[in-house]
C-alpha cells in the first residue's frame, strides 16, 4: 500500500455484508473509483465486521470515519466517489435510508 493514498476504504466483507450485496458493491467501488480517475489516491480494503450488521453492506472511508450504510451500487458514484471528488469527507456521516 501507498501511504501516498489519501483515502481507503474498508468494506465490510463479513457474513451479513456479504450476503446484503458486498460482491456488487465492491464490484461498483472499483469500477466508480476507475472512472473518477481516484485509482492512486484511493485504497479499497475488506474488513471484518464493522458491528452495524442491522445496516449492511456497510462501507467505512478514511480519513473521517465517513460511514456508509444500506449502501447499493447504484449509488456509488452519487454518494462516496463524489465526497472523495469533493476532498476530506464529513466525519462519521452515511446515508439516509
Ligand atoms: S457483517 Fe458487516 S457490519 Fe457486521
Amino acid at each position: 500500500m501507498s501511504d501516498e493514498r489519501r483515502y481507503r476504504l474498508y468494506l465490510c466483507a463479513a457474513m451479513h455484508c456479504s450476503a446484503a450485496g458486498r460482491a456488487a458493491l465492491h464490484r461498483a467501488l472499483v469500477q466508480q473509483i476507475a472512472a473518477a480517475g481516484l485509482d492512486d489516491a484511493t485504497e479499497l480494503r475488506d474488513s471484518g465486521c464493522q458491528n452495524r450488521c442491522e445496516d449492511a453492506p456497510n462501507l467505512t472511508v478514511w480519513p473521517g470515519p465517513m460511514r456508509f450504510r444500506r449502501l447499493r451500487p447504484a449509488d456509488v458514484a452519487r454518494l462516496v466517489i463524489d465526497q472523495l471528488r469533493s476532498g476530506m469527507p464529513p466525519p462519521d456521516s452515511g446515508t439516509p435510508h
